[in-house]
């Protein structure tokens, strides 16, 4: 049976301290996590290079096939790791049942994806002087990359850097959030059932920067792959020297409702709840900023409101709460001062705005002023924004009003506006007639300005985990 206590029993023999892992809603002892020193990582760093020896000499074939096979074991094992995800980061199950479908895909394309690392013939004869030379790119893993990954998708964000690491052939550490560790060890214990050499992929629990700060100054470790704050972002960045990076970071994603939807708009107001909403905002893509159409605007928000009071809030392992308590209490304070510095700025309050039992209500602020801390910054958490726009020009002026620059989402009927969302949005990624908050995990995902640096979806991913090498051949000489 597939369980977690093993490896952290084997971590914990080395490591000086434990410490213990809380339940975010139950705010009880799940079990303890070992508190690993810098030298465990280095160790870890030495056995993943070990690791590395073998997987890069498996055929693509083989590593495709252990991907598929730990897509099966995971999807029929989804109770256990939906549990574990709920119990760990306190996501209502049935998102977290939603995380393991989703994981189920992402290793599925990574396993599509390692069959299909393809070079290209590049034609020397194009130079004045590359006549009789054929040439051909190859892919090459690039060794042992090391990923530092958050609570909020503690197991499909881990997945968006093992699955691709693997397809290419490349070893991984995964220096998991604190709070939520145990998503990373299971599949662990997952991939090894399906064949990976048990150092392929390993995990090191334990404080964020301490063990970071190792992974960077290794010289074995290629590549650094980080979802997170745009903080420890440019931090990770500026010191990675040549290393290659990834940043996945945040985002107050914007959504624009036209006046072309007057029809639609109990249906965009159900969708816009649950992308505002689900795991209480605690998610990168979460709909932050909605601005609406004055025409529409009045009946959008009596209908978000009314969505909004059926969100039942309960214990995660339920699996008909749609709201739980935020990840810690730290983030609950930070978001009430927001909330109160956007009152005292001029916003209105449409809903919510308490702290109540367990959490924080979720909440609906009007009129929010563009220097209110609430939207500029990511939220991260049960709190939206809605203010209304004339026309198309203030909607795009206003979602390009950010720091941050990762999905927006337009709803209109208008093709010509919708292309001139989609060339003049200052984002990675523009989902017409959708929310901000759809993802599929094959897609490109990357975000501009402070969301971040290069791509992930599985075969971006990959490109960014594969040195590229060309191979000439003078067939004349
Ligand atoms: C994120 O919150 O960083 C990722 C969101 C997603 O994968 O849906």
């Amino acid at each position: 049976m597939l369980n977690y206590n093993g490896y952290i029993e084997k971590l914990s023999e080395e490591a000086a301290e434990t410490y213990a892992l809380m339940n975010p809603h139950t705010k009880e002892e799940i079990i303890r996590i070992p508190e690993c020193r810098g030298e465990q990582m280095e160790q870890a760093i030495s056995r993943a290079e070990d690791g590395f020896e073998k997987v890069r000499y498996m055929t693509a074939f083989e590593r495709s096939e252990i991907l598929d096979k730990v897509s099966q074991i995971v999807s029929g094992h989804k109770r256990i790791f939906a549990e574990t995800v709920a119990k760990e980061a306190g996501k209502p199950m049935k998102y977290a049942l939603g995380e393991v479908d989703r994981t189920v895909q992402t290793l599925k394309f990574s396993a599509i994806e390692a069959r299909k690392l393809e070079g290209e013939s590049i034609p020397l004869d194009a130079a004045p002087n590359g006549a009789g030379r054929d040439a051909y790119t190859i892919f090459e893993p690039i060794g042992v990359i090391g990923a530092i990954t958050p609570f909020n998708f503690p197991l499909n964000l881990v997945v968006h850097k093992v699955g691709p690491a693997i397809a290419a052939g490349n070893a991984i550490i995964v220096k998991p959030a604190e709070k939520t560790p145990l998503s990373a060890i299971l599949l662990r214990e997952a991939l090894v059932e399906a064949g990976l050499p048990e150092d392929a992929y390993l995990v090191v629990t334990g404080d964020g920067p301490r063990l970071g700060e190792v992974l960077l100054n290794s010289k074995a470790i290629k590549k650094v792959t980080f979802t997170g704050s745009p903080e420890v972002g440019r931090e990770i960045k500026s010191q990675a020297g040549l290393k290659k990076v990834t940043l996945e970071l945040g985002n107050n994603s914007a959504l624009y409702i036209d006046q072309s939807q007057k029809t639609r708009v109990d249906d965009i107001a159900k969708q816009a709840v649950t992308g505002s909403f689900s795991y209480n905002g605690q998610v990168c893509i979460s709909t932050q900023r909605i601005y609406v159409h004055e025409q529409i605007i009045d009946e959008f928000i009596d209908l978000f409101k009314q969505e909004t009071e059926k969100l039942v809030y309960g214990d995660p392992l339920d699996e008909t709460t749609d709201l739980s308590n935020l990840i810690d209490e730290p983030s609950q304070e930070r978001l009430l001062e927001w909330i109160e510095e956007a009152k005292q700025l001029g916003a209105s309050v449409v809903a919510g705005s308490l702290q109540v039992e367990g959490g924080l209500e979720p909440t609906i602020l009007k009129d929010v002023p563009r220097e209110a801390k609430i939207y500029k910054e990511e939220a991260f958490g049960p709190v939206v924004i809605i203010n209304t726009v004339r026309n198309s020009e203030e909607a795009i002026n206003s979602i390009n009003h950010s720091q941050y620059g990762l999905n927006a989402g337009v709803f209109t009927n208008n093709m010509k506006q919708a292309l001139q969302f989609g060339h003049e949005l200052n984002v990675g990624q523009v989902l017409i007639n959708d929310l901000p908050t759809l993802r599929f995990d094959h897609m490109p995902y990357g975000g501009r300005k402070n969301s971040g640096y290069g791509y992930e979806g599985v075969k971006y991913a990959i490109q960014e985990m594969v040195n590229r090498k060309m191979i000439s051949l003078n067939y004349k000489f």
